[in-house]
């Protein structure tokens, strides 16, 4: 086993993934610093350690904390994620995605910590040539987003390579689900996933929910993803540092389970499960959507013994579900 670890920076620890991955990290006796500029994420998810305000785009912020609080090892995870955004502005996706990863690692550098895991993304492989997605399939990123994040894993793969940091580039499929006590999920403004997006339609939030396709080559002419939950999410994470610091220099691997769910199975189960209806629009297809993605999931298996625990599509509904009741007073 790698030797005890005291604290663990969590860049962008106020949103989603990162919140839940500071839960965790608390739940093993680690302290998780986070480090956030609170544009997307939220101060009430900061719960189990200090929140240091600052930007990813200044470095010096982010050397100052690593500086006063010598942590263990940086999670990353600040970044713009709204694909259709990154089209209209990829200067800011770039700033922030690639630019601020390398301030990180400038940072790093300076003040001597050396493990890293980076938030990935399935977008970098593109239109895949097969699916389940291996690990060793070319990378081809069709969007803005997707090639600001494969830039940062080619920059981590040339530092590690001169042992300047060691690594762990997770890929994440379909993100989902909340902490199962609805006490922290999914808040994004504006929300653009399909899950939350569907059971606000269930409730009769706001206006119905856009169907983005029908006509995909598809069991049931929608689009096919990969749902894996927020938390099985975290758990990968600090399986990747401990293999880390067991002395693997470089990992890559994809997080998902391996089977596929329709956006049409996806209304029917909100509709199983909180017995509404999500009220719906067929519209036309969203630009740069796959019809298939979904993860071999064999090499995260046997590398951290990646075991989705909370991903079959039921959990997944009802844990966001129970977050998005609170979360909305009903
Ligand atoms: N969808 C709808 N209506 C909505 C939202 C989504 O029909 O209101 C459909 C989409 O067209 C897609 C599926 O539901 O077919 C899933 O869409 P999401 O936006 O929930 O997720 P994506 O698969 O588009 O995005 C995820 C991550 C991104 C990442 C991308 C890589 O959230 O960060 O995978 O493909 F870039």
């Amino acid at each position: 086993m790698g030797r005890e670890m005291k604290r663990i920076l969590v860049v962008g620890g106020a949103g989603y993934i990162g919140s839940h991955v500071c839960r965790m990290i608390a739940a093993r006796g680690i302290e998780p610093i986070v480090f956030d500029n609170l544009s997307s994420g939220h101060r009430h998810a900061v719960k189990w350690g200090p929140l240091e305000v600052g930007d990813i785009r200044v470095q010096g912020d982010i050397e100052r904390v690593l500086a006063r609080y010598k942590p263990d090892a940086v999670m990353h995870f600040a970044a713009c994620i709204e694909v259709g955004e990154g089209e209209r502005s990829p200067l800011r996706f770039w700033t922030n995605n690639t630019g601020g990863a390398l301030n990180l690692l400038n940072a790093m550098a300076t003040t001597g910590v050396e493990n890293l895991v980076f938030s990935s993304t399935c977008a970098v492989y593109g239109q895949p040539e097969f699916v389940p997605i291996s690990e060793r399939q070319a990378c081809h990123p069709l969007s803005v987003y997707g090639r600001s994040k494969r830039a940062v894993e080619q920059i981590l793969s040339d530092v590690a390579n001169v042992g300047g940091v060691r690594c762990a580039i997770l890929r994440y499929f379909n993100a989902a689900g909340a902490s199962p006590d609805g006490d922290i999920g999914e808040e994004h403004d504006p929300e653009t996933h399909l899950i939350p997006n569907a059971l606000k339609a269930a409730a009769g939030i706001g206006p119905k929910m856009k169907l983005f396709g029908t006509d995909y080559p598809t069991r049931d002419g929608t689009c096919i993803r990969d749902y894996v939950h927020v938390l099985d999410l975290a758990d990968a994470h600090l399986a990747a540092l401990d293999m880390l610091k067991m002395g693997e220099r470089k990992i890559v691997a994809n997080l998902g389970t391996g089977d596929g769910v329709s956006v049409l199975e996806i209304l029917g189960a909100i509709e199983r499960i909180t017995g509404l209806t999500p009220k719906y629009e067929v519209c036309e297809r969203r630009p740069g959507d796959a019809p298939v993605l979904s993860a071999d999931t064999a090499y995260a298996e046997e590398l951290l013994g990646f075991n989705p625990v909370r991903s079959d599509i039921d959990t997944i509904i009802e844990d966001a579900w129970r977050f998005h009741r609170r979360q909305w007073g009903i």
